[in-house]
Parts: C-alpha cells; sequence; structure tokens
C-alpha cells in the first residue's frame, strides 16, 4: 500500500472522510499525539487498525465524537459526574469510560462491557469525525509498543505501507496522550494521568478520584487490572534508561562516570560532558510532556546505550510524563 502524506486542506479532508466512509485507516492529528482514525461502529474498520499497529487485540480503542448526540449513541448511561466533566473539559484531552451500547463492536472495546469517549478539540479531527457522522476509533498513530507520535513525519516512518494518507497537521501541542477516567464503577477511577489532572476533575466533581494502580508501580505478573493498556509495554525506546532521582552533582557524576548519554531537562544540557537529550524545562511539566516522546525517539536515532533521565517533577501534568518516562524505564528508578 502506498502511504500519501497531505497538509489538512478541503481536498485532503473529503478523501481522509471517504477513505474512513469505506472502512479504511487515517492518521490524523489531535491535541494530544497523532491518532489512526476508523469507523467505530464497524468491526472490521477496528480490525484495520489493530493490524496497522500490530496492536494486542486485547487493548480497546478509545471512540472520538464530535457532540453529545453522539456520546448518546455510543454510550448506555451517562451519569451525572460524566456530564459534569464533558462541561468542564470537553472538547479536550480527557477520556472518559462509561458503559457501551450495541453499536459499538466488541472488536473496538476489546471485548469489555465499557468504551472510553474522548470528545477531541483539534479542528481537523472534529471536522473528520462531524463529516463523515461517525464516532471513529483512534489509538496513538504509533506501531504498539513504540512511543506516541506528535508529528507527522514520525508517524509516517512508523505507518508507511500500511495505511494509505497521513494527515499532516503540525506537530501537537500537548504531546502526551488524554487522561483517562473511569466512570463507570461506583467511584472515579483514574487510569492514565494527563494533561487535565486529578485535582481538576476532583475540583469539578467535589469527590475523590482514585489512582488506579500500576500509573506509578509495575503490576505484578498476571494482576487483575481493569484498563489493558496498564499491562502492555509502552513508550519502549531501544535505548536502556534508567531514571536518577537525585540532585543535579549527584546525577552528572554519575552519567559522566559511566559515559552514559543523558536526557536531561534543557537548564542542565551545557553543564554536561557526555551527550545529551533534552525533554522540557525543569520548572515547566507541560514543555516536558510535549517534548518526552519525541525525545525518547532522538535516543533510539543517536544510537544511545544507557541513558539516564532526569526524574521529572510528579505533580499535576508532571504525573503524565512521570508515567510515561517510567514505562520508557521498564520501572527502574534509582534514588541516589
Ligand atoms: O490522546 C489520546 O487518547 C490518543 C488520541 C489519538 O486521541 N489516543 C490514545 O489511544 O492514546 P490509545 O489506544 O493509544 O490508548 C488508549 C488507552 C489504552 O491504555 C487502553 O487500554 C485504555 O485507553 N482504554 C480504552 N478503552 C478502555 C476501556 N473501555 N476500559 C479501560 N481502558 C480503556
Ligand atoms: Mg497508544
Amino acid at each position: 500500500m502506498d502511504t500519501q502524506i497531505f497538509k489538512p486542506t478541503q481536498d485532503s479532508i473529503k478523501s481522509a472522510c471517504d477513505i474512513i466512509k469505506n472502512g479504511g485507516v487515517v492518521a490524523i492529528p489531535t491535541e494530544t499525539v497523532y491518532g489512526l482514525f476508523a469507523d467505530a461502529t464497524k468491526s472490521e474498520a477496528c480490525a484495520n487498525i489493530f493490524t496497522a499497529k500490530d496492536r494486542p487485540q486485547d487493548n480497546p480503542l478509545i471512540v472520538h465524537i464530535s457532540d453529545y448526540d453522539m456520546l448518546k449513541r455510543v454510550a448506555l448511561e451517562i451519569p451525572e459526574d460524566a456530564i459534569k466533566l464533558a462541561e468542564a473539559f470537553w472538547p479536550g484531552p480527557l477520556t472518559i469510560i462509561l458503559k457501551k451500547t450495541e453499536l459499538i463492536p466488541d472488536t473496538t472495546s476489546a471485548g469489555l462491557d465499557t468504551v472510553g469517549i474522548r470528545m477531541p478539540s483539534h479542528p481537523v479531527v472534529l471536522e473528520i469525525i462531524s463529516k463523515t457522522g461517525l464516532p471513529l476509533a483512534g489509538p496513538s498513530a504509533n506501531r504498539s509498543g513504540r512511543p506516541s507520535p506528535t508529528d507527522a513525519q514520525t508517524v509516517y516512518n512508523d505507518m508507511t505501507g500500511r495505511i494509505p494518507l497521513v494527515l499532516d497537521g503540525g506537530d501537537c501541542n500537548i504531546g502526551v496522550e488524554s487522561t483517562v477516567v473511569s466512570l463507570a464503577g461506583d467511584q472515579p477511577v483514574l487510569f492514565r494521568p494527563g494533561y487535565i489532572t486529578k485535582a481538576q476533575m476532583e475540583d469539578v466533581l467535589h469527590k475523590e478520584v482514585i489512582l488506579s494502580k500500576g500509573i506509578t508501580e509495575e503490576l505484578s505478573q498476571g494482576e487483575k487490572v481493569l484498563s489493558p493498556g496498564l499491562k502492555h509495554k509502552h513508550y519502549a525506546p531501544k535505548a536502556d534508561v534508567i531514571i536518577v532521582n537525585a540532585e543535579f552533582d549527584k546525577y552528572k557524576q554519575l552519567v559522566e562516570d559511566e559515559n552514559a548519554t543523558a536526557l536531561c531537562f534543557d537548564e542542565y544540557a551545557d553543564k554536561l560532558n557526555v551527550s545529551s537529550v533534552c525533554y522540557g524545562s525543569v520548572k515547566d511539566s507541560a514543555s516536558q510532556a510535549v517534548r518526552l516522546f519525541q525525545a525518547l525517539r532522538e535516543l533510539d536515532e543517536i544510537g544511545a546505550g544507557r541513558v539516564y533521565a532526569m526524574m521529572p517533577s510528579t505533580e499535576d501534568v508532571g504525573l503524565a510524563v512521570y508515567n510515561r518516562l517510567l514505562r520508557a524505564a521498564a520501572f527502574r528508578v534509582v534514588n541516589l
């Protein structure tokens, strides 16, 4: 299959809609990361997504909607808390898990009776959802196990020959995938941290949002998990990444003694006598979120072996950064 890459224009957006209506898959920018989008209501269309990504069959897809009518088509029950979160954070980087309707086939939800639903804010994906009139399944547009892509060229590199079209909407503003919260049980549970924080949701809901196991610690083998994404190995670069929780002087000594590669904050690259890749400002978790996945891919491009990553703040958006970095490091953290 030939893979084309176009800027979003009236023509290319129409092509994208036609491909999707015919059961195909298109890579489209969102405000978080690029996604691979297909008709969420058609089993074969979603099967094409799993094939393009080499994705494990047991990992459900998020369904993207453009309005509240679509929400009613895909969600069986819409609890009051869902309305509150949607009003506060949609369109935007929040996925809400609810009980699904019959419209969503088992392939899309990986056999679960729930579905993750998100109304994205990026104008290109919103336009395509509303023009097709279809809820669209959309995982991140990387090959399974690789960092999520935040620019079109990276999508192209992962997906060439696997999908017909990539729409190039430039770099993603947020850079990490949406926050995933479940409202399908008795209490709200955070399955994946993102740009919308636990504290922001608690402010809106006036109740506690529980942190799921697996966000900041490794699940043990065979442990029961409500969100399959928590157990899959993710974001792994080929490099051997270890997170270092230490004062700068100790960090510097470690990377330099071992002549390792530094995955460091922008402010420190000049102070280190080893090769380094930067991942945002030490003072700004959002800038780290924007940079992290690209930085992980750069480590592979420069052929990094052992990589020592500076420990990010775990507050607010920092929790999303730490969660992704932990997976890239296979949960290895050293405290000095
Ligand atoms: O920002 C995003 O969410 C991007 C863009 C493209 O919208 N999409 C994305 O999808 O990150 P994906 O498939 O790469 O990650 C979806 C995560 C997985 O960890 C999956 O296990 C979890 O959400 N998930 C989806 N539906 C679920 C459900 N019904 N129950 C539990 N977890 C679910
Ligand atoms: Mg993904």
